[in-house]
């Protein structure tokens, strides 16, 4: 990786999410001038940016600037897609089980959000786009490690609308050039992390002082990325001069079952509660997806990317970032 993206514009979509918020901070450290686009809301509020200073920071500065809209508006998006040297579009609806039970809004978001966002950087010859994909993509897999040539299976409504997506942008890059590159991160945890996810779900619970921990199936394993270098990832991703419809995978190489991470998490809490599972956080027997193992290959040669935080260090800071967070009245409240 050669270049810097200093100086450059950069619209990032979700730029109010988890991820997307991480992003913004790198690229702002990193001296890009950000367009951050978050979900139009009537309060004004940037989501997780609005505990940033780095971010309220650069907006004072005018290195940074906000657009709330909605990406399933093509007008909207096509005018905030101007004049921008790269997009970085991770603006989705994430959560698997609320996809059983809104499977249209899915689609209306991930599907058709991203044929808008590609049509306007097809329509403004923007120089480069980066398509936020997911490891579940894949469903329960043939074999692993899983290299960004495994079939894909829409093994639940979200993971259907994450492959559509994907396959826009391969139709895109082959129908028109667009220079769109696919990241598809495995699971990514850290501060800031919605609590529907199973590391911020046991790390709350462990840090209220329950003394049972409500949890779902404990046997699936996931390759688990610290937030900080998913963002170095999608950093390089919008630097790397790859061909256009490049698919490449973000992952460490490691799977750790969820058991084990409700140990580390023990450890790191010091709080050694006992598991209750519950049945209503247990996915259906065909949607669930045991095992994700990433091989890391292509994103190590195509974009020099390694993963540098420990699982043992991220959920260390991630529980840092909790602590005072916490609030042990809703803590056990299974939200999908
Ligand atoms: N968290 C993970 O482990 C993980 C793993 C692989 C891929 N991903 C992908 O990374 C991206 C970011 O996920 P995240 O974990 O930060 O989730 P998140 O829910 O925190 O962020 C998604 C953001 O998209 C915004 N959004 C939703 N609908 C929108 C709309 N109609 N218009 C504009 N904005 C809208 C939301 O406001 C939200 O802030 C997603 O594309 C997701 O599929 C996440």
């Amino acid at each position: 990786m050669s270049e810097s993206i200093a100086g450059r514009t950069v619209l990032v979509t979700g730029s109010d999410g988890f991820i997307g918020s991480h992003v913004v901070e790198r690229l702002i450290s990193d001296g890009a001038r950000v367009r951050a686009f978050c979900l139009y809301n009537s309060n004004g509020s940037t989501g997780w940016l609005d505990e940033s200073a780095p971010f309220r920071r650069a907006v004072q500065d005018g290195q940074a600037e906000i657009v709330l809209g909605d990406i399933r508006d093509p007008e909207h998006v096509a005018a905030s897609v101007e004049a921008v040297d790269v997009v970085l579009h991770l603006a989705a609806l994430i959560a698997i089980p609320f996809s059983y039970v809104a499977p249209r809004s899915y689609v209306e978001t991930n599907v058709i959000g991203t044929l808008n966002v590609l049509e306007a950087v097809r329509r403004h010859g923007t120089p480069r786009m980066v398509n936020t994909s997911t490891s579940e993509v894949y469903g329960t897999p043939e074999e692993v490690p899983i290299t960004e040539a495994h079939p894909l299976r829409g093994q639940s409504p979200y993971s259907a609308t994450k492959i559509s997506a994907d396959k826009m942008c391969e139709s895109y890059a082959l129908s028109f050039e667009t220079p769109v590159t696919v990241l598809r991160p495995f699971n990514t945890f850290g501060p800031r992390q919605s609590t529907r996810a199973v590391i911020p779900t046991v790390l709350s619970q462990l840090l209220a002082g329950a003394r049972e921990l409500r949890l779902g199936d404990l046997s699936p394993k996931r390759d688990f990325t610290y937030v900080a270098d998913t963002a170095d990832g999608f950093v390089r991703a919008a630097l790397a001069d790859v061909a256009p419809g490049t698919v490449i995978q973000l992952g460490t190489g490691r799977t750790e079952s969820v058991g084990h991470i409700v140990d580390l998490c023990r450890k790191v809490t010091g709080n050694d509660a006992e598991v209750v599972t519950e049945t209503e956080r247990i996915r259906p027997e065909g949607s669930e997806v045991q095992v994700l193992l990433s091989d890391p290959s292509r994103a190590h040669e195509l974009l020099g990317w390694a993963p540098s935080v420990s699982l043992e260090d991220g959920l260390a800071q991630t529980a840092e970032w909790l602590r005072p967070r916490v609030d042990p009245e809703t803590v056990a409240r299974y939200h999908r």
